[in-house]
């Protein structure tokens, strides 16, 4: 399974990056707004400092909610640099801007889908991506999870190639129970990728192996 980060923050991108496990960033325009990047220059260079960080696929969503605008827009995007993946709101407008996009070979994230009929719409257009956003549903005390499990049915079903990318994962036990279902991708924030990391065990056992290598020593 592949691990994305979900954050527009260079350190925290670094950081993923650096422990060796990071195959890709994505952002949205709450994520950017919450690192202070705002206005068209300045959006551009911050996907481009990403895309200096990692080698993975980086996510760039539009604004636009036209299909005309979408399109210029998703162009102006992919044509930034190799790693960008046009981010596409599941709407009308949205299908067929993401069937545009495959056409012309440019790859896409089908974001803000809660359900197995959008993530269906999604792989039919040739989505290189969908993003179910198991959090969001988890909030709304629908089980995020079930619909990993559908899609995964569905894709599986056809031989779509499209990966299944969950998003909204907001801790460790998101990540983990989307590995065992199958899913392609997690995004996740760095506090959750670095969770996976915690055991009590691991901790008493490194003291307890330092302390007994000290004594041993004559420490
Ligand atoms: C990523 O592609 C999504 O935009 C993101 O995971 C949404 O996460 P949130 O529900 O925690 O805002």
């Amino acid at each position: 399974m592949k691990f994305f980060i979900d954050t527009a923050n260079l350190a925290h991108i670094k950081e993923a990056h650096e422990l060796g496990v990071l195959d890709g960033v994505t952002t949205n325009p709450s994520l950017m707004a919450k690192e202070g990047i705002t206005g068209h220059d300045n959006i551009i260079a911050h996907y481009k400092a990403i895309c200096e960080i990692t080698d993975g696929d980086v996510s760039a969503e539009v604004i636009a909610t036209t299909f005309d605008e979408m399109v210029a827009e998703g162009e102006a995007l992919a044509a930034l640099h190799p790693q960008i993946v046009v981010k596409v709101p599941m709407i009308k407008d949205g299908v067929r801007a993401i069937k545009y996009f495959t056409g012309k070979g440019i790859r896409t994230n089908c974001t803000l889908v809660f359900s197995a009929g959008q993530a269906l719409l999604a792989a039919k257009a040739g989505a290189t991506y969908v993003s179910p956003f198991i959090g969001r549903l988890d909030d709304i005390s629908t089980d995020g999870l079930t619909l990993i499990e559908d899609i995964r049915l569905i894709y599986d079903n056809y031989g779509y190639t499209t990966q299944i990318l969950a998003a909204s994962a907001r801790h460790p036990m998101h990540i983990i129970n989307c590995a065992k279902i199958g899913s392609d991708v997690v995004t996740a924030p760095l506090s959750a990728i670095t969770a996976l990391l915690k055991h009590p065990l691991t901790d008493n056992g490194l003291a307890t192996f330092l302390a007994d290598y000290a004594k041993a020593a004559g420490k």
